[in-house]
């Protein structure tokens, strides 16, 4: 098995189980809920349970109304004019990456992805048959390199895999650094002779800080395939719905579509429940509260840094890296957990020596958290 997943296996079995729910304990582990659900998703699901026909719950594909939703939001996002036929409804972004690489790579093609990396990239890279090109990003900027992006790159490249906003760093890439990315991959398509495909996959597209917008490699390169998870803006993860699709501007749009839908049903049918895409146009309204999570990310880096933690100020996403006192990020994180703090220790998300911190803990959480964060500091000090 792979080793960050059998890390992740490891976390989630031992600390994590341990942990988990249990009262005095500030939770920082994961981008889960702790707090009730949005009163709003409550009520989009109500309103729409009720059947209104026969097929209400009847085998669901990609629902035209769910389509036209989706497209409509892409494109006062974009400015570009999305196309509903070109959106593939998924159960979440896990199954959207899947779907997306099975469609793009061939036995043998390599994907360029990014390190740190969501934890499942590689994993479903090698389930398309693909070959995984780790590409580090350097702590505690991760900016994106387009150097080392352009230097792995060889004839088999198939793809490169982009995930901005970036789930651990939390950094938003700007217009400029995915142009330079675009430049780097038109030049390096017509010289291999096939088109390599950007990856992008944008879960937290919506959750920015400082009034930034997380611009799309949609948006400038057209061979560009995007992946959405629901499961982040509306805190709901549990809640599969999501979508993969391709921007107006890729002139082979329609061919790909056929496959798309042979591929989701390889995977195991990889389309939504019914009844969260007849809520969809509701759900497409609805938002946890970014500002809230803004304040949260306020109080808690700069108090951090105080403590001398060296910490990144996310962009967006509800993650933040900090660096572990002592090198080892496992034996850190397990002082932390005898303080009733749970993080996750960074070698799951390949940034040994760090830990990552997830905002999606409540402020109460946060608050409590504080002096204990500065009390594992001093005793890691000792
Ligand atoms: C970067 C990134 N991509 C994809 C996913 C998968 O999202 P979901 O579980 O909602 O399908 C996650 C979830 O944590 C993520 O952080």
């Amino acid at each position: 098995m792979r080793q960050s997943v059998a890390a992740f296996i490891d976390f989630f079995n031992g600390t994590f189980a341990t942990l988990n729910g249990e009262p005095d304990v500030a939770n920082f582990a994961v981008g889960n809920p702790q707090e009730m659900p949005l009163p709003g998703y409550v009520d989009a699901l109500r309103r729409h349970v009720e059947p209104l026909d026969k097929d209400w719950f009847a085998y669901k594909l990609s629902e035209p109304a769910s389509q036209r939703t989706v497209a409509a939001t892409l494109s006062a996002r974009t400015g570009l004019d999305w196309d509903p036929a070109d959106i593939a409804m998924t159960n979440g972004g896990f199954s959207a990456i899947a779907v997306a690489l099975r469609t793009l790579v061939e036995p043998g093609d390599e994907v360029v992805f990014l390190s740190p990396p969501w934890f499942f990239y590689e994993l479903l890279i090698l389930a398309a048959g693909g070959e995984p090109v780790r590409v580090k990003l350097d702590p505690p900027a991760f900016d994106l390199d387009v150097d080392r992006i352009a230097a792995a790159i060889g004839p088999k490249t198939r793809a490169v895999l982009v995930n901005s906003p970036h789930n651990p760093s939390g950094r938003v890439y700007t217009t400029e650094s995915l142009q330079a990315l675009a430049d780097v991959l038109t030049d390096a398509s017509e010289r291999i002779g096939h088109p390599i495909w950007i990856l992008s996959d944008e879960p937290y597209n919506r959750i920015v800080f400082d009034g930034r917008v997380a611009h799309s490699a949609a948006e400038l390169y057209p061979h560009t395939m995007v992946t959405y998870s629901y499961g982040k803006t509306l805190l709901a993860p549990g809640q599969r719905i999501g979508f993969l699709t391709v921007p107006p501007t890729l002139p082979e749009r329609a061919e790909l579509r056929d496959e798309i839908f042979v591929q989701q049903a390889a995977t195991g049918y990889a389309w939504p429940n019914a009844l969260l895409q007849h809520a969809l146009e509701d759900l497409e309204r609805l938002s946890i509260d970014i500002g809230a999570l803004e304040r949260r990310r306020d109080r808690m880096i700069p108090a951090l840094r105080e403590m001398g933690y060296e910490a990144t100020m996310p962009e967006g996403t509800f993650y933040t890296m900090a660096r572990s006192p002592i090198d080892d990020d496992a034996a850190f994180t397990a002082l932390l957990a005898r303080h009733r703090i749970l993080v996750l220790p960074g070698s799951i998300v390949e940034v040994p020596g760090w830990f990552r911190v997830s905002l999606t803990a409540s402020d109460a959480m946060v608050e409590a958290a504080l002096p204990r964060f500065d009390a594992a500091m001093a005793e890691a000090r000792r």
